[in-house]
């Protein structure tokens, strides 16, 4: 794993196995380079292989014995105006990966538009280790060949004049961002015969352990006991059992100000159960547990940094499956709240779950309440891959998320929950039906959430099906589970 440092020194004259530094769209030359020898050779260099730091851009340059590092990289950032926390992350995640292709172990680099922008010196320094160490992250744990797992750097010194005491702080919050964001990675992309509800349940327990945190586990027994009917009904088809885990988070010391409750759509394989998925449409499933697994990430990152709001956290974990016992279409399921739904599709089943995760997590009353949830195909429609759709019930909410995210790099986007279309999910046999029509499908699957809750308690719904799982590699993220949502949560629960 990368530990990092600093140093106030001049980049140029450190020797490490690669230098990074950045530049943006119509700078002469990168920034901290001083020794006009290698300022030389690296503008021939660049102009040569036609660099014009656009965002991505990235050069190489070998020193061959000529400078302290033995390659320097460049990268670019883009329009100066457009830099921010998102671009910051991204130009450190292509750098760390450069470094990484040449196996560089010590790598040094400079703050990304040190000076540019409206950051705090402590977000600027977080958002680096976040590049570093998310960028670099890889789920390698089965694969045989050397050559494929990731080589990130042992160590990097990061050259800067921030003020110390910021920089360490930033250190501090990125290092357990990161370490959060790659728990929940290793969740999700971990397969889901291994990453069962009972394995689930395991590794939380091992977490809460180790942090602190208090667990409480809910066994099948406990769901019916509460009138759990649409959680159990999900569950219905499969071997597995199901858990109903929750942690609680308490200040240390002293008085919580507030308490804030976080639910997670834990479906460990979602199948689509009797209204099965087709080929090309099931093959990810695992990842229908991401917003259980960011929950947990969340958690254990605000019980190693602190934060003075109680912390629950729910997570609703089943598989959906088919079978003899599974779930039908036109079952009519009661709710621990009372209010019966029509099953109209098998497919529709995050928001069965949630609906009962969302019930019992009201009955610790707290003050507001966050679910994350991989929930609609049509959210993606919507967004495209990149962005999670925020709704609920309170404006304040919903955009205050919706900042938090662009201030972690997170793309978090809001949506309306419009009452008209509430009647799509009227059903001639229960109080609600479980799917509409195709049209608004994660504004609808939203509206059907908002039933679940109280009026008073302002709630918040995060469709991250988009982000969660990737297909196409980024700059922070390689193929797989990215940990969507876990920064924007560890940030909105640090602020309270
Ligand atoms: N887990 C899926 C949603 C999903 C789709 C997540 C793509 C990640 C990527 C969810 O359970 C689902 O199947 N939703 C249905 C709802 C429909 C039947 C109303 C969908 O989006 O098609
Ligand atoms: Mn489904
Ligand atoms: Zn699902």
């Amino acid at each position: 794993m990368t530990s990092f440092g600093t140093t106030k020194k001049d980049l140029d004259q450190i020797s490490a196995d690669a230098a990074a530094v950045f530049m943006f769209q119509g700078q002469k030359a990168p920034a901290g380079i001083n020794n006009k020898k290698l300022r030389d050779t690296l503008s021939g260099v660049l102009a040569d292989e036609r660099f014009e730091g656009k965002p991505g851009q990235a050069v190489v340059m070998s020193s061959n014995g000529q400078f302290p590092a033995r390659r320097y990289i460049v990268v670019g950032l883009g329009k100066k105006e457009k830099f921010g926390p998102a671009m910051l992350r991204d130009a450190v995640a292509i750098a760390a990966r450069k470094a990484e292709v040449a196996r560089a172990s010590h790598l040094v680099m400079t703050v990304p538009g040190e000076g540019v922008g409206k950051l705090t010196a402590e977000d600027r320094v977080t958002a680096l280790v976040e590049g570093v160490r998310l960028g670099t992250y890889k789920f390698d744990r089965y694969l045989n060949e050397e050559s494929k797992k990731s080589h990130p750097a042992e160590e990097v010194t990061i050259v800067t004049d921030l003020a110390p005491a910021a920089v360490k702080e930033g250190i501090r919050i990125g290092e357990a961002t990161s370490d959060a964001t790659i728990l929940a990675r290793d969740l999700v992309t971990e397969p889901a015969g291994v990453m069962t509800p009972t394995e689930m349940a395991k590794r939380a327990s091992a977490i809460a352990r180790s942090k602190g945190i208090s667990i409480k586990i809910l066994e099948k027994k406990d769901l019916e006991r509460l009138g759990m009917g649409a959680f159990l009904a999900v569950n219905a088809g499969s071997a597995e059992p199901p858990k109903l885990i929750h942690l609680t988070y308490r200040p240390k010391g002293g008085k919580a100000k507030r308490r804030v409750a976080l639910v997670g759509k834990g479906i460990t394989f979602d199948s689509g159960g009797l209204n099965l998925k087709p080929t090309g449409f099931m093959e990810t499933m695992k990842c229908d547990m991401s917003g259980a697994a960011a929950v947990l990430a969340a958690i254990s990152a605000v019980a190693e940094l602190g934060t003075n709001v109680e912390v629950h956290g729910f997570m609703a974990m089943t598989e959906n499956m088919i079978g003899g016992r599974a779930y039908k279409p036109g079952d009519v399921l009661k709710t621990m709240r009372g209010i019966t739904v029509e099953v109209t599709n098998t497919d529709a089943e995050g928001r069965l779950v949630l609906i009962d995760a969302l019930a019992y997590a009201q009955t610790h009353k707290p003050d507001a309440i966050i679910d994350l949830a991989t929930l609609t195909g049509a959210c993606v429609v919507a967004l495209g891959p990149l962005a999670a759709g925020v709704m609920g019930n309170d404006t304040k909410l919903v955009e205050t998320l919706c900042e938090t995210g662009s201030e972690v790099g997170e793309k978090m986007w809001p949506m309306p929950l419009y009452e008209e279309y509430l009647e799509i999910m009227a059903s001639d046999v229960a109080d609600l039906r479980n799917s509409g029509e195709r049209w608004g499908g994660a504004l609808t699957a939203g509206l059907f959430l908002q039933e679940f809750v109280d009026e008073k308690t302002p709630w918040a719904h995060m469709d991250i099906a988009g982000p969660a799982f990737q297909e196409k590699e980024t700059p922070m993220a390689r193929k797989g589970g990215t940990g969507a949502g876990v920064r924007t949560l560890v940030r909105y629960l640090s602020s309270l």
